[in-house]
């Protein structure tokens, strides 16, 4: 899928701007502040229906204005969608071809952006929290079997939680929630398990196409029980044992809430032992990833790399800029880029004009 038409009303720093995009890459060069992000932030805000970086929707808001609209047209093959978000500061509302879209598993299926912000070169060194939501995110795109029990784990997770807090806690309550939790956790398990080995499967060669050397990467998943036919056993005993300790500290301390993943780059962990460039290029592979799981052509998401070349050497650029090449849309924004094969925007007082050829 591409977006090949953008309109931005009183969203972030843009009174009003309208500018179409081509396939394959289009690179968004500008100032530091003339709104770079900001454009590919809008692309993202229609797939999930909130900011890659602010969970205040009021800040999307040009100041001193009451709502901000995001429209695109996205086509895949010989369909096309408009796509319209409105956002004022206590509400998101989203259209496709004028009727509602009120589910987020309807809207990223509508449309699926894949983002790479700077600060996720550190993803690995970051807190888990951060791994999690990698998994969560894209699982949830491409199963809404994972989403729903992800609704339901948080849901039992609140319940499990309050009453840990309560004076006397209702030990036969705790007990009914606890195995409704583990029949969730079972799920999740092992889509993520599933999930990292897929991605473990092309990692390596992503890595390797962009780097230009002989690399092994995979990610370490590291679920709370092993996950196989003794699951509901182990996690059951897991639980109990952590009982007291759960009353004490008044919080579920186990569980899929608390699972972390690492990188192994040529034997070692990433975090500890990769260079500032490797974590970057890793976690750019990393991914890219999912647009290689999805193998309709037509529902191949759309790439935004913010931000993501400045401090890799030349010859990383060039091999990762031939690589997005082949990809059906990239969006990357720059302070300084030439590009070679690209369409051309350029920022400048809140307004994009195209380069010319
Ligand atoms: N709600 C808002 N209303 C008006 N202006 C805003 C709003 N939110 C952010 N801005 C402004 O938008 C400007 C551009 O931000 P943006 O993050 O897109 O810049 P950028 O081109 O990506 O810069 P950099 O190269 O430093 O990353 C900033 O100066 C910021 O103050
Ligand atoms: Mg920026």
């Amino acid at each position: 899928m591409i977006v090949t038409k953008l309109i931005l009303r009183n969203f972030r720093n843009y009174e009003r701007l309208e500018v179409r995009f081509d396939p394959k890459l289009n690179v968004i060069v500008g100032d530091n502040a003339s709104g770079k992000t900001n454009i590919v932030e809008a692309i993202h805000f229609l797939s999930l229906a909130r900011s890659f970086r602010t969970s205040e929707t009021s800040e999307l808001i040009k100041y001193e204005r009451q709502f901000a609209t995001i429209e695109a047209r996205v086509e895949e093959d010989t369909i096309h969608k408009d796509i319209v978000a409105v956002i004022t500061p206590s509400s998101k509302k989203i259209t496709c071809n004028k009727k509602p879209v009120r589910k987020i598993s309807e809207l990223s299926n509508l449309i699926n952006v894949i983002v790479f912000e700077p600060k996720d070169a550190l993803m690995f060194s970051d807190s888990p929290l951060v791994r999690r939501n990698f998994l969560d995110i894209n699982l949830s795109k491409k199963s809404p079997v994972y989403l729903e029990n992800l609704m339901s784990f948080d849901k039992l997770l609140k319940e499990r939680n309050s009453l840990l807090k309560e004076e006397n806690v209702d030990l036969t309550q705790l007990d009914i929630v606890t195995n409704q939790l583990i029949d969730v956790e079972e799920t999740l398990c092992k889509y993520r398990q599933a999930y990292v080995s897929e991605i473990n499967n092309i990692l390596s060669k992503i890595i390797v196409n962009i780097k230009g050397t002989k690399e092994e990467a995979h990610l370490e998943y590291y679920p709370f029980v092993k996950v196989d036919g003794e699951f509901k056993n182990r996690a059951t005993r897991a639980y109990e044992r952590n009982k007291e300790s759960d009353i004490r500290h008044k919080v579920t301390q186990l569980g899929i809430h608390r699972e972390d993943m690492k990188m192994i780059l040529n034997g070692k962990d990433i975090s500890t032992h990769g260079s500032q460039g490797e974590n970057r290029i890793a976690v750019i592979a990393l991914k890219l990833c999912p647009y290689f799981l999805i193998e309709d052509k037509n529902k191949k998401p759309i790439i935004v790399l913010d931000d993501a070349m400045s401090e890799l050497d030349k010859i990383h650029q060039e091999r990762l800029l031939k690589f997005l090449e082949k990809l059906e849309q990239v969006f990357i924004t720059s302070t300084k880029l030439t590009v070679k094969n690209a369409s051309v925007y350029e920022v400048k007082k809140a307004n994009i004009t195209r380069r010319k050829a």
